[in-house]
């Protein structure tokens, strides 16, 4: 996943953006920056799954920006399906039930933290 990294942010977007129309406008016009950002925080997050004391207040600060980028909890649904959609294609015939599981019950408390953050007041 790691190694087709653009590729990856590329197919997420196009997905996204294809299954939630209304969202291309919440982003800027030319999307090359994104797809950097995206993927390396996606990489910090997987790289700290194991260190909640990092991983926790990166999340927090991120879901906080992502309030003042007008992001709502029920975004968080569609991201969600784009970015599982995209790890089911780029693992090919690797993908399984077993994944889809643990990929879905990571975006979930992923989600809950970022949404969680950006409805309480900065401390
Ligand atoms: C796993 C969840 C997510 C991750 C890892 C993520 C990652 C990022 C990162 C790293 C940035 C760059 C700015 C910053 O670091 O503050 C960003 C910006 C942004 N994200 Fe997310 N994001 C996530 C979920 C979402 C959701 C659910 C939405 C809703 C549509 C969203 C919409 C945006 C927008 C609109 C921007 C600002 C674009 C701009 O104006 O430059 N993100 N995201």
């Amino acid at each position: 996943m790691a190694a087709n990294g653009l590729d990856v942010a590329e197919y997420f977007y196009a997905d996204l953006f294809a299954r939630d129309p209304q969202l291309r406008r919440m982003f800027p016009a030319s999307m090359a920056k994104q797809h950097e950002v995206l993927i390396a925080a996606l990489s910090q997050i997987v790289s700290t799954v194991d260190d909640p004391d990092a991983l926790v207040p990166f999340l927090t600060d991120l879901g906080r920006r992502h309030h003042g980028f007008g992001v709502i909890a029920e975004h968080y649904a569609p991201v969600g399906a784009s970015l599982l959609a995209t790890l089911a294609y780029f693992s090919g015939p690797e993908w399984s039930a077993d994944l889809e599981r643990d990929w879905t019950a990571a975006y979930g408390v992923v989600a809950k933290v970022m949404t969680e953050a950006a409805a309480e007041p900065v401390a």
